[in-house]
């Protein structure tokens, strides 16, 4: 593998500084001598970012963007979703999710996490790919294919944990608490034990679950998961958007970390998180998209800049969620969201080489006053001209390096046609 030398990259909080990457990792920040890396790439007019996190989604939903929207999450999955999901197999995942790393590759992702069927397929499509993954098989209790799916998810932990010079990492997925519910979520929490892999879950999503939830239990979903000892293993939670101050507290307390997905969250109508009230009890919020059917596309500038918004406005509060914190939230502490802080999310010497680069010399980038403003609020995906992954280039000059998009596309759209045509 080549070594780069970045010459002048903008890093936010860092300045105008070289970067170099050698073996799959940044082994030098500030002065470098071009002479000692085999590529240079003048990059005094762009920012060098840590590559975007995605730490919530369902990558192979890209084959049902746009099949059914402008319904509620129940309606929306009983009627629409689920029917043609139980269409797929594994070529159909298999492409979804190719279709979904281009697209996620092309808007600067570099780091995604999915829950889904099929994981295999998702897995091998990371492998081949290049992009870094967070993979787990979707557990639903309620319902037939229980026994096997946590066979497979053993099974699947045992393949693909460390897989692709370690590119592929594994998690425990219990889809929710009112599709988990007791005595199978201890099943599952035996079972995140035995692999040793942290757990992700959608969690308080909808107003309607809460209040299922209380019917049910007398407790929120947050305290039924609490009780049931779950939040002693480490926790990814999607959504977390129906939360009252004694969940909040919970999630702090145990360092459960939380995937804020604003844009699916708007799409299908289930309010916004608490985002500020959790960042001040210092709970780790990373940002998702989600999947593309409730989105409906891959795009983490768009949930960075909404993320950033939205708050705001419905707290009538400009200086809710910063330009800094909504990146941070995309970067390191999206790292930190999919328990991957000690390898990336951030531009340090001895951390894998997953970088984006954004061409600066844009109408809507001039002039320069703040760069990281400039991110958040003004950038777009097409800015993004060099996409890293540990190491290795994965877009250039508009090129993706390690996949024949014109092939991805049509095998995409014919996967997609089957699910309709059955
Ligand atoms: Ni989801």
């Amino acid at each position: 593998m080549e070594s780069v030398l970045f010459k002048g990259a903008y890093v936010p909080g860092q300045g105008n500084v070289d970067v170099g990457v050698r073996g799959g990792r940044i082994d030098l920040v500030g002065r470098g001598e071009a002479g000692n890396y085999d590529r240079v790439i003048a990059a005094d007019n762009c920012a060098l970012l840590p590559g975007f996190v995605n730490a919530h989604g369902h990558a192979a939903m890209t084959l049902l963007r746009s099949a059914a929207d402008d319904l509620p999450l129940q309606q929306w999955l009983e009627e629409k979703i689920w029917p043609l999901e139980a269409r797929l197999n594994s070529r159909r995942v298999y492409w979804g999710t190719m279709l979904a790393i281009a697209e996620m590759i092309r808007s600067g992702t570099t780091t995604f996490t999915d829950m889904y069927f099929f994981e295999d397929a998702v897995a091998q499509a990371a492998e081949e790919t290049g992009i870094r993954a967070v993979l787990s098989r979707g557990l639903v209790a309620v319902g037939p294919g229980f026994d096997q799916a946590m066979a497979e998810t053993r099974e699947f932990v045992r393949t693909w944990q460390g897989r692709g010079d370690g590119r592929i990492t594994t998690l425990v997925g219990p889809h929710a608490p009112y599709t988990c519910p007791q005595p199978y979520l201890e099943e599952i929490l035996d079972l995140a034990r035995e692999l040793g892999r942290p757990l992700q879950i959608h969690l308080a999503e909808t107003r309607s679950e809460v209040e299922e939830s209380r019917r049910q239990y007398g407790k929120s979903p947050v305290a039924v998961l609490e009780e049931a000892g779950m939040f002693a293993l480490p926790v990814l939670a999607a959504h977390c958007v129906h939360l009252s101050p004694e969940d909040i507290d919970i999630l702090a307390r145990y360092d459960v970390r939380v995937a804020h997905n604003p844009t699916s969250n708007l799409k299908l109508g289930s309010g916004i998180a608490p985002v500020p009230a959790l960042l001040a009890k210092g709970v780790t919020v990373g940002l998702g998209t989600d999947g593309a059917a409730s989105n409906n596309n891959l795009d983490m500038m768009e949930e960075i800049r909404l993320a950033a918004l939205i708050h705001k406005g419905a707290h009538h509060d400009p200086t809710l969620i910063s330009a800094q914190q909504a990146l941070a939230m995309a970067t390191a502490m999206g790292a930190r969201a999919v328990f991957l802080e000690e390898e990336i999310g951030a531009i340090r010497e001895g951390f894998k080489a997953d970088l984006i680069l954004l061409d600066l010399d844009k109408p809507h980038l001039t002039p320069r006053h703040n760069v990281e403003a400039h991110i958040v609020y003004a950038a777009q995906a097409s800015d993004i001209c060099l996409v890293m992954v540990d190491g290795k280039i994965l877009l250039e000059d508009g090129h993706l390096t390690t996949i024949d998009e014109e092939r991805v596309l049509y095998e995409a759209a014919r996967a997609a046609r089957e699910l309709l045509e059955q």
